[in-house]
This record gives structure tokens, C-alpha cells and sequence, in this order.
């Protein structure tokens, strides 16, 4: 399973390329206007540098069908890595299936975004999509079970062979990213708070901290004992004030 960054923000992309756990990013023009990225075009083309061959996802800001591929196909042309995300739906309801098919045989990639449904998901794509958006949080805020939506979505892909990912995004909470996972996401995007929240855990800090005292401790008595020992012994100090943390 492949994890995105679910921001603009470069600080935190590169900090979790160097960590080497992440494989794109996602934005939309929400992320980008609180990240401050007023200028679309300088800020995706900064971002999908930064990524090198992963892909970074911008969405097209229009309500209309025709803008929408005009856009789509400029912002197609930003950087190579770059995957267009494209509304199922307008503000009217209607669909965008038309425009994410003719991109896709374009050689555009899409990510069909604000799916809220299977049967979107399942709609995008058998057009063609690349990735289908699930908004886990977005589906949850209308009483659904956006695990059961994730599931049957990863399986009906599965069982019919049919290539597109799903990204869950709208991620709430941490444990949202597990039950992603576990419900059969291929990319789980995620806001770089959460990222923070899933690696800490203050068991694990009490933990690392016991095991570095004890080995400073056991430096502290070989040095005693007059025997050569790697770790200096005076560090031992350190060890009981580690202890009492
Ligand atoms: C990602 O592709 C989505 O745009 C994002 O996760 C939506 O999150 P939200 O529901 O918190 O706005």
C-alpha cells in the first residue's frame, strides 16, 4: 500500500520523502489556499519537483466541463508526475465521467476525486480513472460506513480485474488510516498531523528510554570494573535521569 501526504506544505513533503515512507502527495484547492499556495501553477510545479517520479495530484478549478479538460490538459503539461484530479460530479450534479474518460485516452492520468459511493467509484473507473478518490471522512459525516464503501470497492476492483487505485482520503483521525489499510486501499493520503500522530506513541518513548539506560548502566559498571568498554561509563548519569523521566 502506498502512503501520500495530503498537503501543500513542501517542509513536510520533504520531510517525509526523507524518512522514506512516502509515494506521493494530494492537494486540492482547499489544501493549497491553507498551505498558501495562492499561485496554483508555481506551487504544483514546486511540489512535483520535489517528488521526483511520484505522483503529486491538483484539481481543476472550474465547474465546467469544457474548462475542465482545457485545464486539465495544461496542468497535465506542468510536470510529468503530475495526475489531474477531476470532480465525479459538478455542483449540479452532472456527471464528469465524459471529461475523465477523453483525458484518460489523452494519456492524461486522473484521479476522480469527491467519491462518496462505490457506484461512483465503480463509475470512475470504468471510465478510466486512475485513482478514485473514497473521502472516508466525508462519507462517515453522512451516517455510511466509509470502511464497508472501501471494501466492497477494493473487492468489485479486484474481482473484475480493473486497474484503478483507490485513494482514501479526508482522513479525520489515525486509526482512519488503519481501517483504511485494512479495508483494501491501495493509497491512503494523509494529513502530515496524523502522519506525526501514527509514528508516536509514549509507550514506545518509555520503552527506548528503559533499554538506553540499562545499556548505559552496564557501560557504567564495565568501566568500573576497569574492563574496555565502547559506550563511556560516565554517560551512566544520564541512564537514572532517563529512568526517573
Ligand atoms: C484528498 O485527495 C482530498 O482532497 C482530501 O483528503 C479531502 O479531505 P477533507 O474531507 O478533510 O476536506
Amino acid at each position: 500500500m502506498e502512503i501520500f501526504a495530503d498537503t501543500a506544505d513542501v517542509r513536510e513533503i520533504q520531510t517525509w520523502l526523507d524518512f522514506g515512507v512516502l509515494d506521493g502527495a494530494t492537494t486540492n484547492p482547499s489544501i493549497m489556499l491553507a498551505g498558501g499556495e495562492y499561485q496554483l501553477r508555481e506551487g504544483a510545479i514546486k511540489i512535483a519537483k520535489l517528488l521526483g517520479d511520484r505522483p503529486l495530484s491538483v484539481e481543476v478549478v472550474t465547474d465546467d466541463r469544457n474548462e475542465m479538460w482545457e485545464q486539465a490538459t495544461e496542468m497535465a503539461g506542468w510536470a510529468p508526475n503530475i495526475v489531474v484530479k477531476i470532480p465525479i460530479i459538478t455542483t449540479q450534479g452532472e456527471p464528469c465521467l465524459g471529461v475523465i474518460s477523453r483525458l484518460t485516452s489523452h494519456g492524461v492520468k486522473v484521479n476522480a476525486t469527491a467519491c462518496l459511493s462505490f457506484n461512483q467509484a465503480m463509475l470512475a473507473a470504468k471510465a478510466g480513472a486512475t485513482y478514485v478518490s473514497l473521502f472516508a471522512g466525508r462519507i462517515s459525516d453522512e451516517g455510511a460506513s466509509a470502511y464497508e464503501v472501501i471494501r466492497n470497492t477494493a473487492a468489485w476492483l479486484k474481482t473484475w480485474n480493473v486497474r484503478a487505485k483507490i485513494i482514501v482520503g479526508s482522513i479525520r483521525e489515525t486509526v482512519n488510516v488503519q481501517d483504511a489499510a485494512l479495508a483494501g486501499a491501495h493509497v491512503v493520503t494523509v494529513p502530515p498531523k496524523f502522519l506525526w500522530q501514527m509514528m508516536d506513541h509514549k509507550y514506545s518513548r518509555f520503552t527506548v528510554a528503559q533499554f538506553l539506560a540499562d545499556g548505559l548502566s552496564a557501560a557504567e559498571r564495565i568501566h568500573a570494573l576497569g574492563l574496555s568498554a565502547s559506550v563511556n561509563g560516565s554517560k551512566a548519569k544520564k541512564a537514572s535521569q532517563l529512568r526517573t523521566k
